[in-house]
Parts: C-alpha cells; structure tokens; sequence
C-alpha cells in the first residue's frame, strides 16, 4: 500500500509542474523498480532513434563524441548510462526533480546537472542553439509538460541538430490536448522538419494498457 501510495501518483491533464514535480520526488526512490516492474523502455527507444540518425550523414552531417547533447527529463540517468556506454562525453541533463537527478548523480554521467522544470515558455537555464542534440525519454506527456514545451525543447538545438523524444500515443493522438498540433505547426512554420515517427512499445508490463505504446519522433531542427 505504501509503495502504491509514494510511487504510482497519477498526474492528470490538468497537474502542475508543482505536482509533477513533487510526484517525481516522491517516486524517485522507487523509480527503477517502477521501471523494471512495467518494462519501460523509453530511454533506449530514443538513443536506439539516436544510433540510426548517428549512422546516417543525410540525418546527421557530423558525429562526434564531444557533441553536446542535453537530456531533458534526465531521471535516474537512463539515457545519461547508454551514451556513456557509447562513449559521449559531452552530455547535460535536464530534470524538474532534485531527487531524480541526485539518483543520477553518482553514476558520473553528465558535465552539467540543471535541476529546472521544463516549460511551455522562454526558460532562462538554457541558451537557444546550445546543444548539438536535444534527447527526452518519458517527459513529453500530459501531467508533465504543456504542448508549448515541444517548441522550447527545439530552441535548445542549433540548426541542422537534432531532437529525438518519445510521447505516450494517449498524449499525442488525441485532439485537443494540443500536442500533435504544436508538432504541425512547428513542422508547417519551417523551425524543424520530421526525419521519423514511429509507434513503438513503451511498456511491455504496463499496468494499464492506455500506456502501451508511444510515438518515437525524431525532428531536425531547421532555423
Ligand atoms: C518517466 S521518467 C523518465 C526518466 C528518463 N528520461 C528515462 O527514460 O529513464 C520522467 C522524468 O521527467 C521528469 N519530469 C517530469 N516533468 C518534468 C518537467 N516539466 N520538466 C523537467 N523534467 C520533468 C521527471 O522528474 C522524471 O525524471
């Protein structure tokens, strides 16, 4: 009961950075298992996103390990572990909870740790154009962040950069919550254009199935 009630806080379409905030806090300690538990596989869904469009000189012009790279929603360092691995070195996280982030802390995975809320407006914490690649596991979702977050998170990457992030499919396809809009409207004004979206398994035990399946999209930033 006790682990129900600290980690499975549902945020709703209508929850505040604050509550997401404090939802994560509370949740962080049993984030890895939440993790396990649901099979959550949002982190290597995107640097697998990152490897193809690596591999690729039409998507990507010029790879290499000191690129700078933002994590934004950073967490326990899911995606912080695989670039690593890959030997990246050059990699920022972003997150809204300090307890996340201090989970992350010890594994040495990031120059830089920002603890800030990702918002649907100018964010003084990141400069525009600052990072080669912006990459964003599990953060895109209602109850998180607003639709207008899209748009920061392509104003952290220079021209010809790219950002990958994965949404949940029940935050993206329904009309009216505004996120699949944000995404038209920036591909329509020129600011990105669409390298690839593809439907993916986001959980492969997830305790409902509404949470399922995500879209994995990978932009590249234009202007
Ligand atoms: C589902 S976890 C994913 C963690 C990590 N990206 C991964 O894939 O393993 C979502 C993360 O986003 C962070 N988060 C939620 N809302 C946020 C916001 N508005 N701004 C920044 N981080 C946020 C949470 O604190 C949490 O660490």
């Amino acid at each position: 009961m006790e682990f129900k009630k600290r980690c499975i806080v549902e945020l709703s379409v209508n929850s505040s950075l604050e509550e997401a905030k404090l939802a994560y806090d509370e949740r962080a300690s049993c984030w890895e298992k939440i993790s396990d538990n649901t099979g959550y596989k949002g982190h290597i869904l995107c640097v697998e996103a990152f490897d193809r469009a690596m591999q690729s000189s039409d998507i990507y012009s010029n790879p290499r390990k000191d690129m700078k790279i933002l994590d934004v929603g950073a967490g326990t360092g899911g995606i912080g572990e695989m670039l690593k691995a890959r030997e990246y070195n050059n990699v920022d996280a972003l997150d809204i909870s300090q307890e996340m982030l201090n989970l992350a802390a010890p594994k040495n995975l990031y120059k830089k740790m920002i603890c800030a809320p990702l918002k649907d407006a100018h964010m003084e914490e990141v400069e525009t154009a600052e990072y080669d690649v912006v990459l964003c596991a599990g953060t895109i979702v209602y109850g998180q962040v607003k639709p207008g977050a899209i748009e920061q998170c392509a104003r952290f990457v220079k021209p010809g950069g790219l950002f990958i992030f994965s949404i949940r499919v029940n935050s993206y396809d329904p009309v009216g919550l505004g996120f699949s809009e944000k995404c038209e409207e920036l591909e329509k004004s020129g600011k990105l254009s669409l390298v690839l979206k593809e439907r993916r398994e986001l959980h492969a035990t997830p305790n409902e199935e509404r949470f399922r399946y995500c879209y994995v999209i990978t932009y590249k930033i234009l202007q």
